[in-house]
């Protein structure tokens, strides 16, 4: 047997079409199109494409993009002026400031000043409670592509085995608050679990979002598992090249999984079209 190969970039151009239709109903409807501001510090390569690929996604969704790039000297006090006016405008549905900031930024106290209700990433500390506790929230827009993913491949949840691997505040916890929600029965493993191999191997539901170059081996993985890699990690090769590649030991993998989403292709274009998604909800909310 193979692993049904789960194709991201196909489920995600479905996603934007959608959300480009209900940018079209808004438009009819309130007479100006949703708005997402991005806003990046400094000059870090591999944020400059994932903002260039944003603003490119928005706009061919019908939404207004901007994007503020400010240098990397810019103050903590500058950022947050900025953040308190974007915070201000009624043409802004969602304000997202990509990550990581320069070192003298304090992540956490930026996030936490960006109102709620425009938050579009789901990192404020609001849309994380509300999310834990079961209330409507904005949603970390990777975790949110790798459920409609896992959905598609197992229809209903309730009662599988889902394995987490990693508990960062951006995947990792929203991810099995999501899976939680669902019914599933959620193990979150990180860096101090013991036995890994041991809870992969029970796992129906696999989500490895640690940064670990094949981390999860081909073999540990359950016969029919659903295997979602959320890792996104840059390897040289011999010819002096770069690729992409997963957490998971995705060739190993492959015959023994009933699905699995590949990388690149896989969970990466889910996370724009969610970011849409969010948009499209966060000015729809405000709009009510
Ligand atoms: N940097 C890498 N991924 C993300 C993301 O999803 N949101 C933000 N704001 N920054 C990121």
């Amino acid at each position: 047997m193979s692993a049904i190969i789960i194709d991201g970039k196909a489920r995600a151009a479905a996603l934007r079409a959608e959300v480009a239709a209900g940018v079209a109903d808004f438009v009819v409807a309130h007479g100006r199109a949703p708005g997402l501001t991005v806003v990046i510090v400094g000059d870090d390569p591999a944020s400059a494409v994932y903002v260039r690929s944003k603003g490119i996604a928005t706009e061919a969704a019908g939404m207004v993009s901007a994007t503020h790039r400010l240098p990397a000297e810019t103050s903590q006090a500058e950022l947050l002026a900025l953040v308190a006016a974007l915070n201000a405008d009624p043409a802004v549905d969602g304000i997202l400031v990509q990550l990581p900031l320069p070192r003298h930024i304090d992540a956490d106290t930026v996030i936490a000043a960006i109102d709620p209700a425009k938050d579009v990433d789901g990192f404020h500390p609001v849309n994380a409670g509300r999310l834990a506790t079961g209330l409507p929230a904005l949603v970390p827009c990777t975790p949110s592509g790798c459920l409609m993913m896992i959905r598609e491949a197992l229809g209903d949840l309730s009662g599988k085995e889902a394995l987490v691997i990693g508990r960062s505040n951006i995947v990792g916890k929203p991810m099995a608050a999501l899976l939680t929600a669902a019914s599933a029965t959620v193990t979150l493993a990180h860096s101090r679990t013991r036995d890994l191999a041991g809870h992969v191997g029970r796992a129906e539901i696999v989500v490895a979002a640690v940064g670990v170059v094949h981390l999860v081996k081909g073999d540990w993985i359950r016969p029919g598992a659903c295997v979602i890699d959320v890792g996104m990690n840059r390897v040289a090769l011999p010819d002096g090249k770069t690729r992409l590649t997963g957490d998971v030991d995705y060739d190993g993998a492959l015959p023994r999984a009933g699905w699995i989403t590949p990388v690149p292709g896989g969970v990466g274009p889910m996370t724009i079209a969610c970011l849409l998604d969010n948009t499209l909800k966060a000015a729809k909310a405000r709009a009510a």
